[in-house]
């Protein structure tokens, strides 16, 4: 089992693990203040090389105002760039198969998120972190439209990184996919358990429901059994249980009653929700009851071909700062 791990630790180990390699972040929010706070801190603190769109008037008289340091960043007017036509072009010959126009992708390239995911798609930016004044599907589906998902995944799932009682454990999917399959659950299983490692968690995956084992019957544990039995059929690296509760998954002493004999049972570090509004629900209880003795960072975009992250609307600065981290951390991570 892991040793345990403080927020401070974990929060710490994130941003030296991308100031190790540092990435090309670009963030498209140029007009919000925490972005702004937040680019100032990740330059001060040499996270990454960070790309600002926006009118760099607005963002310099911000600048001054908020008294930040911004100088080390790449501020692109994206409405005004010499790459506007070129990326606007690209988007439509990319979406020609769905009947975009290039006057529609002009239209759409005007967005932020759309001109800053391009940036990442034609690789002058190594990842894009948005959201913080906009909704997860705006941020979101430009990556999904055209950066895709990467060899060997169908789907891309949101995780959220849990850091609590001196655990680090994976939730997923709080961020994507309403209704999952059983091939998507199992395909979540999949990614989720590549996500905790990457941050250095041998991953011990629980399939939750509201049965465990045979417990109870309904088709939605039918769901989650079948997402089993296809993850058994993958052969993966990785230990796995369910259909399980949350409690015997995190409790050792009722994994002893309700799952005696499971490796996993009481000891799970990364929980597939079996579906979006469970996940999206569970991982904002824990969070709020715990208040400042809980980190959820989050939610990673899991599967895409390249790192693209949304941000709550409710994101802090420190928020931002640690989904700058662990886009770096994804980017590295391309070799
Ligand atoms: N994985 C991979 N590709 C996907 C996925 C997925 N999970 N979902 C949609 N796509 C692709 C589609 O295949 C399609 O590609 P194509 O245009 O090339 O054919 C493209 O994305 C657009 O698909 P639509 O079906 O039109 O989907 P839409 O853009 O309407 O919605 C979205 C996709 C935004 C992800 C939607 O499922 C959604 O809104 N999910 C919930 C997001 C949300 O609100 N989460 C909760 C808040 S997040 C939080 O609290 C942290």
């Amino acid at each position: 089992m892991e040793q345990t791990l403080s927020i401070e630790q974990f929060e710490n180990n994130l941003i030296n693990a991308a100031k190790a390699n540092k990435q090309r972040i670009v963030l498209p929010e140029g007009e919000c203040d925490r972005v702004l706070k937040a680019a100032h801190d990740a330059l001060a603190q040499d996270i990454a090389d960070i790309i600002i769109l926006g009118n760099p008037e607005m963002i310099h008289t911000k600048e001054k105002g908020l008294g930040l340091d911004l100088s080390k960043a790449h501020i692109i007017d994206h409405l005004n760039a010499t790459e506007f036509e070129d990326y606007a072009n690209t988007l439509a010959e990319l979406r020609k198969a769905k009947g975009l126009t290039l006057e529609e992708a002009r239209d759409m390239m005007k967005d932020g998120a759309y001109f800053g995911t391009m940036m990442v798609y034609k690789g002058v930016a190594d990842g894009m972190v948005s959201g913080a004044e906009h909704t997860t599907a705006n941020t979101i589906r430009p990556a999904l439209q055209f950066i895709k998902t990467k060899p060997g995944a169908t789907m891309v799932s949101g995780a959220f990184l849990m850091c609590y009682n001196g655990q680090l454990q994976v939730f997923a999917d709080c961020a994507v996919t309403p209704n999952p399959t059983s091939e998507q659950l199992s395909e979540i299983a999949v990614t989720s358990a590549q996500t905790a490692r990457i941050f250095g968690l041998e991953p011990r995956v629980a399939f939750l429901s509201y049965s465990t084992g045979t417990s109870s019957k309904g088709p939605s544990v039918d769901l989650v059994n079948e997402a089993i039995r296809l993850t058994r059929e993958k052969n993966v690296d990785f230990a796995f249980e369910g259909p399980i509760q949350f409690d015997a998954a995190v409790d050792p002493e009722v994994a002893k009653t309700k799952l005696p004999n499971s490796p996993v049972a009481g000891h799970a570090n990364v929980f597939v929700f079996p579906e979006l509004n469970t996940g999206n629900c569970c991982y904002k209880a824990i969070q709020r009851a715990l208040g400042d003795k809980c980190l959820a960072v989050g939610p990673i975009l899991q599967g895409l071909n390249k790192p693209v992250n949304d941000l709550s609307r409710g994101a802090t600065v420190k928020d931002i700062i640690n989904t700058i981290a662990f886009t770096a951390l994804f980017a590295q991570q391309k070799g």
